[in-house]
């Protein structure tokens, strides 16, 4: 078929290769988005929403949600947001620190060319969101510095090293260094940084002035106890006699929307925000995102969008608890998986031994399982053979559970193949 007319076919971001999540004998576990059935009820809420929204503007608003909105977004949506997170965090979101996006991706793109002294450094976990190190690398003068992870978040040891022997006064933009993280149901391997490790990441922000952006877009999917924090940002407190504003929250709806809504929002220190309203690309399009994000201020207006959460959060839960009650009673004893307290993913550990690519493709011949093997989310893309990751957000809990049970007699099967005794680790 010609490339044309295969794009033309294309309709959504997993559907293109081999490994389409809509063909029935086909387990996708790679992919980070909500499924099918999760987004069918957007459409009623969406058209409401919309109905809303538009009556609102002919009626009040001159139709202006049609016109460049402001650079941040309207007052109204980000009111909205804010409500809403401010309850959900248990801690307040600023109206006046939001800038609307479309999307945590945009958001640390605009962050990494605007705040970032483009022969700087960006210090990123060991093992990392891997699109967002492809957005990093694509910045070609910045150099990409992993840092060691441990169960409770980055090793703060090696941050403060790697950061200490980097450091440079930058004439040109506002920070020499950027820590880009995701500390809240870290993507790919789960964990929750602990108080301690995000108080530390601050501490160590403040000592060598460099940027920490937190990908937050997890944040409000935990199964168990409400965590004591609901995200790093609150740990750099506008009371410390030190304070300036070191920490970015890049938030987004498309784990509890839809991610074809492509809507999401910074939350930023008031001594960075005129940097933002400032730069020539936030400013030639107006807000990033108007026309939707008036239409998503609707959404919350009419209730709508609480309840969609809800029903996300709650699909969600049910998966990963099942999942991992699965994994917990039939991975090999060989392996190794540290069960999440919320969000997207399960990062399961093999024998060092073993190559989970290799594992991959024995899954695939055998299977028709797939999921993503632990080097995709190294910077150099070849450490991290021993992991692979898998995710619970697309599939209905019954295909996640038969799935975990191939998935580990899979493995079983397989490491008898490479003749590794079950007791070796
Ligand atoms: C850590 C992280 N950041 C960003 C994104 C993409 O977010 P958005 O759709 O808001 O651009 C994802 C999606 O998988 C993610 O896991």
């Amino acid at each position: 078929m010609a490339k044309s007319n295969q794009d033309r076919k294309l309709k959504h971001l997993f559907d293109g290769g081999d490994w389409n999540v809509y063909q029935p004998n086909i387990l996708n576990l790679g992919v980070g988005a909500p499924g099918t059935d999760l987004l069918s009820s957007n459409c009623d809420s969406f058209r409401k929403a919309t109905d809303h929204c538009l009556e609102r503007e002919k009626r009040d608003n001159q139709s202006l949600i049609f016109q460049y909105g402001p650079t941040s977004g309207t007052f109204e949506v980000r009111r909205e947001i804010s409500t809403y997170f401010t309850e959900m965090f248990e801690s307040p979101v600023n109206c006046e620190d939001l800038m609307i996006t479309t999307g945590a991706t945009q958001g640390l793109h605009l962050l990494l060319s605007t705040m970032i002294d483009l022969q700087g450094f960006v210090f990123v976990d060991e093992y990392s969101y891997m699109i967002a190190l492809d957005s990093i690398k694509h910045f070609n003068s910045l150099t990409i510095v992993p840092v060691k992870l441990n169960d409770d978040g980055v090793d703060l040891n090696d941050l403060e090293e790697q950061v200490s022997k980097r450091r440079f006064s930058s004439e040109k933009k506002e920070f020499w260094g950027m820590y880009y993280t995701i500390p809240t149901y870290h993507n790919p391997t789960g964990i929750l940084f602990s108080p301690e490790v995000c108080r530390g990441i601050v501490q160590l922000a403040r000592k060598f002035d460099f940027l920490v952006v937190c990908d937050d877009v997890y944040n409000i999917l935990h199964y168990g106890e409400k965590p004591t924090h609901s995200r790093l940002m609150s740990y750099d407190d506008r009371k410390d006699a030190d304070f300036a504003g070191h920490v970015i929250s890049n938030g987004s709806f498309s784990k509890i929307l839809g991610p074809g809504v492509r809507l999401g929002w910074l939350e930023v220190p008031a001594r960075l925000k005129p940097i933002l309203d400032g730069c020539g690309f936030a400013n030639s399009g107006g807000c990033f995102n108007n026309y939707t994000s008036g239409i998503v201020e609707s959404l919350f207006e009419l209730k709508l969008a609480q309840k969609q959460i809800a029903v996300f959060y709650e699909a969600y839960k049910e998966r990963m608890l099942a999942t991992t009650q699965v994994l917990r009673d039939e991975l090999p004893q060989c392996c190794k998986l540290v069960s999440p307290t919320g969000g997207y993913f399960i990062w399961v550990r093999i024998p060092d031994c073993l190559d989970s690519r290799e594992f991959l493709k024995y899954c695939l011949e055998h299977q028709k399982i797939y999921f993503i093997a632990g080097p995709r989310f190294s910077v150099d893309g070849q450490s991290g053979k021993q992991f692979f990751r898998l995710s619970i957000a697309f599939y209905p809990k019954e295909k996640l559970v038969d799935g975990a049970r191939r998935l580990c007699q899979t493995l079983k099967d397989y490491i008898v193949t490479q003749k590794i005794p079950q007791g070796v680790s």
